[in-house]
């Protein structure tokens, strides 16, 4: 159990919230001394008064080539523009700003996953050479144009980062797709984005072994094409130069090998495509309510000035930093804080591209104790993976860490302790950044040398943030009340995406129908942003982060779809319902149960459950595989037939079902219970937050 001790009541409408209010942990003088925000006026420069004007700090950050006339545009509510008249290029900011100074310093450090593989260093140099040559390829080879929709579904290796710049360069919009994710899910993507190229690799290490990579594009490109989407070129990225480690044949006219077109480019430069600040930068597909993932659309000026600014100075990275982030550049975590926030500060952005635990728990501490790291990010599912493999291990080695990041998730107290005891060594100050795929960057985190951290709070709202929780009827929670609500964001930021590509009614009935005071409006101030999270507020301003309140499932750090992954389910042949609720789970935080129903004719089996996984692992990958898969002989339904998946979630997480009696099938619910919980009645646990909320019909 941990420390929090939290109890969480539920009275009607409202949540009350009791629980240990954490002592304060405060920042080292050595880490003030040398921290690049150490001015608490920053608040106020970015008070709600000063609002948007405060956010042209940010923005001075990069080297614009045409400076913007306006800082906020409004006109066409929700769908807000920054930087207007603006012009830049991110490659630029990222790479040829930093040559002048610093082009022998390393930009990218390449560590393979087997451990007698030597680094890599890619110094700004390097990457610069490497990202025109890429651009080059790109506009002459495969067409590629500003404006266009290029799928990029590669794994940790330096080719990714190089690949996204090169794309920035041209201002071709990238979605890059987790490599983890199955053909299929990365075939959906291509269609939705419409992209007529993919760039792949041919394979990659993980947990000790070197993975097919390249068999899921021909899977994706199968599946684009029954979506309707025709790609002409597939890029293969080779993980060993000149040796192909795929089995997939490489299809003639169609595919092709990135080290074996290079050459031609050798020695060329391409100069960077001056492009609007609102022109999209990338897309990043996250998963939502419905079964169809949401393309987040985000900018070039805005994105880019929001993660360099929070770069600094929350991850208080300095040019001279040797910095790590263990999350994948397939999640936006990746995207906006190892590749774009960290280059475009010219530090040296460490790349690994395996498991944490391999070829055991020592690994991270001995890359760090390697290459020097002193800022180091990751999330709290790897956190306590590692706590539990090896909670020793980073005592063993000899580095040093001024500031460590946990991202992705609430991260229990104890956890956090030992996150800064063990890993940190009580020397380390810890950040616990709170934000999403849609808001670009930070939301809420301590400022590292202004605020003394608060084990399990993510800390006050970032500098220009104005966050506020509304409860159902959208009244506001004020802070210390004891109450949890929907926290919502009252302000626009230049971090946050523009639309959902293509569905801009998605866009606004997702995020902004909830709490809008008047959907005619102009005004920012009548369009809250609504994060999806439940979270309350302690008296002295700091948000603790609850989890989300809609159907979706944070599995180690990931939100993952529930529609998405029943449907997976449903393609199995004896599958006649699915419904997948959250399970808390030791080292994931979260993890999905599966519970299916079969159509008439059809037993139980052993072999039908790993149907099931099988189909999931597929169709959406293994990260979204099933804790367990029950097979129930149906599920508890409300009168007007819809699946009761609260009651469920109930009964995988040993909390009571509560009362049941107005279902259409009541006896099935305690069937099930018994099922999952065995004879005795054990449901007593409270239960935590989100999983209370899981499934309520709103
Ligand atoms: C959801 C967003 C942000 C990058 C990684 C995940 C949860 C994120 C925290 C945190 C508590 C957190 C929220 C959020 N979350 N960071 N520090 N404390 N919860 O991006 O897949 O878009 O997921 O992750 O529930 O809404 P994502």
């Amino acid at each position: 159990m941990s420390e929090a001790r939290e109890v969480l009541e539920t009275s009607e409408a409202q949540i009350a919230v009791h629980w240990k209010e954490e002592e304060y942990v405060y920042p080292p003088a050595t880490f003030i001394a040398q921290a690049n925000m150490t001015d608490p006026g920053i608040y106020e420069r970015f008070s709600l008064e000063r609002f948007p004007e405060c956010f042209k700090e940010y923005a001075d950050l990069l080297d614009w080539d045409q400076y913007w006339h306006t800082t906020l545009d409004t006109s066409d509510a929700p769908c807000w523009k920054w930087f207007v008249g603006g012009k830049l290029n991110a490659s630029y900011n990222c790479v040829d700003r930093h040559l002048a100074k610093g082009k022998n310093k390393a930009a990218l450090i390449f560590v393979p996953e087997p451990e007698d593989e030597p680094h890599r260093v890619v110094t700004y140099q390097d990457l610069y050479v490497q990202v025109n040559e890429v651009a080059a390829l790109l506009q002459d080879y495969a067409g590629l144009k500003a404006g266009d929709r290029v799928t990029i579904h590669m794994p940790m290796v330096p080719e990714l980062p190089v690949t996204m710049l090169a794309c920035a360069r041209l201002g071709v919009i990238h979605s890059v797709v987790f490599a983890g994710f199955s053909g299929r899910a990365c075939g959906e993507r291509i269609a939705d984005s419409g992209s007529r190229v993919l760039i792949s690799m041919d394979g990659y290490y993980r947990n000790g072994t070197l993975l097919d990579h390249k068999v899921k594009a021909d899977e994706a490109l199968q599946v684009a094409a029954q979506e309707g989407q025709a790609v002409e070129k597939v890029l293969v990225w080779r993980r060993f130069r000149g040796q192909y480690v795929s089995q997939a044949p490489m299809r003639e006219g169609r595919d092709a090998f990135m080290d074996e077109l290079l050459p031609k480019y050798r020695g060329q430069r391409v100069a960077p495509v001056s492009m609007p600040a609102e022109a999209p930068l990338f897309l990043m597909y996250t998963s939502g309510t419905t079964g169809r993932p949401k393309g987040c659309q985000h900018s070039t000026g805005g994105y880019l000035a929001y993660v360099t600014a929070t770069a600094k100075y929350v991850l208080d990275i300095h040019p001279e930093d040797v910095y790590w982030c263990m999350a994948d550049i397939g999640w936006i975590t990746g995207h906006s804080y190892i590749v774009y926030g960290p280059l475009a500060l010219g530090t040296a952005s460490v790349l690994y591209e395996g498991v944490p635990t391999y070829p055991d728990a020592g690994r991270p501490w001995r890359i760090a104790e390697q290459l020097g790291v002193d800022i180091f990010h990751t999330a709290p599912t790897s956190i306590r993976m590692l706590r539990k493999a090896g909670p020793e291990e980073p005592k063993k080695y000899n580095y040093r860490f001024k500031l460590m990041v946990t991202v992705g998730e609430p991260i229990e107290p104890d956890v956090w302790r030992w996150y800064h005891e063990v890993v940190g060594k009580g020397q380390a100050v810890i950040v616990d950044t709170w934000w999403q795929t849609e808001t670009g960057g930070f939301l809420c985190s301590t400022m590292p040398a202004l605020h003394p951290m608060k084990p399990g709070s993510a800390g006050p709202a970032m500098p220009g943030i104005h966050p506020v929780i509304y409860d159902e009827e959208g009244q506001e929670i004020p802070p210390g009340a004891g109450k949890a609500g929907n926290i919502c964001i009252r302000n626009p930021w230049p971090g946050a995406f523009q639309t959902i590509w293509g569905d801009r009614e998605r866009y606004v009935s997702t995020y902004y129908a909830k709490y809008c005071k008047n959907k005619d409006s102009k005004d920012w101030r009548d369009w809250p942003y609504f994060t999806g999270d439940g979270a309350f507020q302690a008296a002295d301003g700091y948000y603790r982060i609850l989890g989300r309140v809609d159907d979706v499932i944070n599995v180690a750090g990931h939100r993952l779809g529930t529609k998405e992954l029943e449907s997976a389910a449903l393609t199995v042949e004896e599958v006649a319902e699915a419904a997948v609720v959250p399970v808390v789970d030791e080292l994931k935080g979260r993890a999905p149960d599966m519970y299916v129903s079969l159509k008439p004719g059809y037993a139980p089996s052993k072999a039908i459950e790993e149907k099931v996984i099988q189909a999931i692992e597929t169709i959406i990958g293994k990260i979204a595989r099933p804790k367990h898969v029950y097979i129930v002989p149906d599920m508890p339904k409300t009168r007007s037939g819809k699946i009761m998946r609260r009651v469920l979630a109930a009964i995988s997480n040993t909390m009571d079902v509560g009362d049941v009696t107005t279902l259409a099938n009541p006896e099935v619910v305690e069937e099930v219970r018994r099922m999952v919980q065995g004879e005795r009645a054990v449901a007593t646990q409270e239960g935590p937050e989100d999983i209370r909320r899981f499934g309520e019909e709103r």
